[in-house]
Parts: structure tokens; sequence; C-alpha cells
């Protein structure tokens, strides 16, 4: 015989749901604080990775901020950010916008800025450096003063261009481009495209003075590229 036979069958019928309903609330109870706990540690778990690869984020850039010979390390640009501007001349797509309209207000002007360069990739930086380096019979130290070494140059981000006066070619990458009208209009006008002179009388990178070298800082993915110059300038 069972034990809730002597047990009348209303109060094992009540005895039974007053049992389930209890057991009910206790899986719930139970389900829900394991799934808060669950829930809690999955966060931190989380939050954790988030830390430690903003962390990781932190030192490759720190890693990034030593310089060579008074460069600062440019990675390539990825090949589907860059567009072709002139024939051999590529540029950031970020880029290509503003220089047409800075070109075309200038222009307006009566002023002729001519693209001179734009993208190189860290294998044409490789050749520009090492094989002018040795046509100048140059060390590396004094050809880095008016030449990035591959893998250094702003030139690699495509966010860096080299202008000319296309009235005035003979000045082209000479420092006589600072007398030309397409220097001048720039000087005052440029920012207003987010071009900056990257390497002006003086700098602090000390790299020699480069009137025709300019960069783009007008997104924040160009601003990132060059933190670590604008820091150099900034506080050094
Ligand atoms: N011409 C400058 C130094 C550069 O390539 O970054
Ligand atoms: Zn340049």
């Amino acid at each position: 015989m069972n034990y809730q036979d002597d047990i009348p069958l209303a109060k094992r019928i009540k005895s039974i749901k007053t049992i389930t309903t209890k057991t009910f609330l206790r899986i719930a109870l139970l389900s829900l604080g394991l799934g808060v706990t669950l829930t809690l540690l999955a966060n931190q778990s989380f939050l954790r990775q988030t830390k430690y690869s903003n962390n990781s984020n932190i030192s490759s850039e720190k890693s990034q901020n030593k310089s060579l010979l008074g460069h600062l390390p440019y990675p390539e640009a990825p090949n589907n950010e860059l567009v072709l501007f002139s024939p051999g001349i590529y540029v950031h797509k970020d880029i290509y916008e503003n220089f047409k309209e800075m070109q075309f207000r200038a222009a307006q002007k009566g002023i002729a800025l001519k693209l001179l360069s734009g993208y190189r990739s860290i294998d044409l930086q490789r050749q520009i450096f090492y094989e002018n380096k040795s046509i100048r019979n140059q060390t590396a130290v004094e050809r880095s003063r008016d030449s990035a070494p591959p893998g250094y140059s702003e030139h690699s981000t495509g966010y860096a261009i080299d202008v000319g006066d296309g009235d005035y070619p003979n000045t082209h990458f000479e420092v006589e481009f600072e007398q030309t009208p397409a220097f001048k209009w720039m000087k005052r006008f440029a920012s207003k495209y987010h071009f900056v002179l990257s390497f002006p009388p003086n700098n602090k990178q000390g790299v020699t003075y480069e009137p025709w070298h300019w960069r783009f800082e007008g997104t924040v993915n160009a601003l990132r590229k060059f933190e670590a110059a604008n820091k150099i300038t900034k506080f050094k």
C-alpha cells in the first residue's frame, strides 16, 4: 500500500499541486539565478577580452611610434582604398574629392595645382631610398633628411601628396616651389580641404623642409595615421 493512500484524495491532489507549484517556483528562481550568473560571467569575460584587445591595440600603436632617422612608421594603404587620380598616380579614396575641389577653387583664381605624386608602395619607397641614395653617394642618415626609409613614408598611407605649380614646372620638388602662386595659395587655403604641410621649415621631426609635400587629415582614419607625427609637433 502506498503511504499516500492514508491521505484523503482532495488533500493529496492539493499537496501534489502545492509541491508542484513550489517546485516550479524553485526551479524558476534557480534558472533565473543561473541565467543572471551566466550572463554576468559572459559579460565579464567579454569585458576582459575587449580590454585585452584594446591593450593590444595600444601596445601595437606604441610599437608603431618608433621613429627611424626622424621618420615614423606607416602602413601601406590596402588596394581597395586607393583610386586612380591621374595616369600613374593613385591616392587614398578619401582624398580624391577634396583635392579635386581644392584644385577647382585654385583654378578659379588662375592657379594650377598639379598633383605630382600620391600613394607609394613600400617597394617603390625602397627603390627611391636605396637607389637614389647610392646614385647621390649619400649615407642612409644623409638621405633620410629628405627621403623616408621604406615603411616610413607618409606616401605609403595614400594620404600624402606632392603638389607642384603647373605653370612653374622647374620648381617641382624644389624649395623654390614656396615662391609660386600655387604654394602661396595652398598655404592660405589648403586647411579648408584638410591638407596640412607635413614638413615645414625646422620641423621637430628633423626632416628637410618640403613645401610640396602635404598630408590629408580630413578623416578619423587619416588622423590616426598621423597621430604620432602630430604628437611630436605638439609636444616636442
Ligand atoms: N618625403 C617624405 C619625407 C615622406 O616620404 O614621408
Ligand atoms: Zn612627398
